[in-house]
């Protein structure tokens, strides 16, 4: 079976060296200098620009590094609170190496953070959910607003200019920035790039007509787009996804929509592909596929296998497109439940806004769970550093780290200010006991295209 699409050469090699290490009788000094000599690799290869250096040699599929990695330090500190050193039958596994990591680069971003990006699904929410209110993640950006840092959500789902699609799936974090009090400025600070980097929509602080209030709060948190002119103008040197070539967008989508039909028949697919301005994507058939496809499969869920080979499929058919089509910047991704071809890319969704924001690349950070070849945050690290997590409680975590490496904040200030989020919570609880203080339940949207869907009968409010 070919699974190198589910490999990161990096993270194996140097997991590999850390085997010598165990099978030499698990010497913690040992792992260290392993891990100072990968440092030393890192910065020459830094210092050659990536190109001849000798990590480049060993592992030919490196790109950059936009910042130092403390690898040492970083193994050290989980070291000493996982204790691998002391195990006797397990060598590091690629998991901790990718925590190891993760934990360097904190260490490296340091106080010099100013802008930090989060995949949506997976990283933010599970595949296909909402932020929830109750969402520990949310104390967590509301601290790095209030800091001044600036945070985006990049996310490959998309709905245009439509705020109101993405103020479903972000109900609770925004409800949380009005219950914490932040100011417009720092509200302001908040963002969302829909479409991998397509529609740029920036948070607003608005106040509510008598008849719009249910609790006791005179605002509410909403998206409002940033017109394509403003974030992308002439004088930012930075890619301009408004300005690509239509009729070379549409050309290229027709290619990977006729790839994913000639999966769909081929793999006995019962699914349905949906296709939108800037993207195609395939997604479960529903029970109205199983009578189209009698043998088949994917009405409910689609396999993993069948969606990586559907990318894969994909990938390889645009290898195939004229050069005009395939130099557009584009991703294949297998999102879980789904798999996209979408015009765009997370990369270039950073490179703009750090042109936007007057941001260099060593102050960002991108947070996210797609990091193989069939990943759609992987083309984030051509422009800044990123953090590979692989779930929101692993986000949850990385956060922590980055208020104490990056705002300072010590063990009790986080503790302090996770309660103060607490009582918050409880406090719009029992608000929420009166039927007039309740907040409206969000309606119900189709993650995939944005459309509402009406309330079921069995969902109906009693009378
Ligand atoms: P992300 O993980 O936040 O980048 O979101 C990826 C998910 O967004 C996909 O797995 C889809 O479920 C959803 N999505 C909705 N619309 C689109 C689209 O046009 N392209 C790609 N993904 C989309
Ligand atoms: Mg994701």
């Amino acid at each position: 079976m070919i699974t190198s699409h589910r490999k990161d050469e990096l993270l194996d090699w140097i997991k590999e060296l850390l085997y010598h290490s165990f099978v030499l009788g698990n010497k913690k000094d040992s792992y260290l200098e392993t891990m100072g000599y990968i440092e030393a690799l890192v910065d020459e290869h830094r210092t050659m620009g990536g190109v001849g250096s000798r990590l480049k040699t060993l592992v030919p599929s490196v790109s950059h590094f936009h910042t130092k990695l403390h690898l040492k330090e970083a193994f050290d500190m989980y070291d000493e609170k996982y204790a691998v050193t002391q195990r006797r039958h397990l060598a590091p596994t690629f998991n901790e190496i990718r925590h190891i990591l993760n934990l360097s680069q904190l260490i490296a971003i340091g106080t010099e953070l100013k802008f930090v990006s989060f995949d949506g699904d997976q990283t933010l929410y599970s595949d296909g959910g909402n932020f929830e209110e109750k969402s520990g993640l949310s104390y967590q950006i509301i601290e790095l607003l209030k800091a001044g840092i600036i945070v985006c959500v990049i996310t490959a789902a998309n709905y245009q200019h439509d705020g109101s699609k993405y103020e479903v799936r972000l109900a609770g974090l925004l409800r949380r920035f009005i219950k914490a009090n932040l100011s417009a400025e720092e509200i302001e600070r908040f963002h969302i790039m829909g479409g991998e980097c397509n529609f740029l929509l920036q948070c607003k602080m608005i106040k509510l007509s008598e008849e719009e209030r249910t609790g006791a709060y005179e605002h509410k948190a909403s998206l409002v787009p940033v017109m394509h002119e403003v974030w992308q103008a002439d004088h930012y040197a930075a890619p301009k996804p408004y300005k690509w070539e239509k009729d070379k967008v549409i050309a290229f989508l027709d290619a990977a929509e006729e790839s994913f039909r000639q999966s769909k028949a081929d793999l006995r697919l019962r699914t349905r592909i949906i296709r939108k301005p800037t993207s195609v994507g395939m997604i479960p058939g529903g029970e109205a596929m199983v009578g189209e496809v009698p043998n088949g499969h994917g009405s409910l869920k689609i396999k993993a296998e069948a969606l990586d080979e559907v990318v894969l499929r994909a990938l390889d058919n645009i290898q195939n497109l004229p050069a005009e089509l395939k130099q557009l910047h584009y991703c294949a991704f297998n999102g879980g439940r789904d798999c996209w071809v979408d015009v765009g890319t997370k990369g270039v969704a950073v490179e703009a806004l750090q042109a936007y924001f007057d941001i260099p690349k060593h102050g960002c950070l991108h947070v996210g769970d797609q990091f193989l070849q069939t990943g759609n945050d992987i083309s984030a690290r051509d422009t800044c550093a990123t953090i590979w997590i692989t779930s929101p409680k692993e986000t949850f975590k990385i956060l922590d780290h980055l208020l104490r490496f990056s705002l300072g904040m010590d063990k009790v200030e986080r503790a302090a200010a996770a309660a103060k989020a607490d009582d918050l919570d409880n406090q719009s609880q029992s608000d929420a006991t009166s039927p007039r203080n309740a907040p409206p339940s969000p309606p119900r949207m189709d993650v995939y295209t944005g459309e509402l869907q009406l309330p079921s009968k069995d969902n109906k409010a009693p009378r």
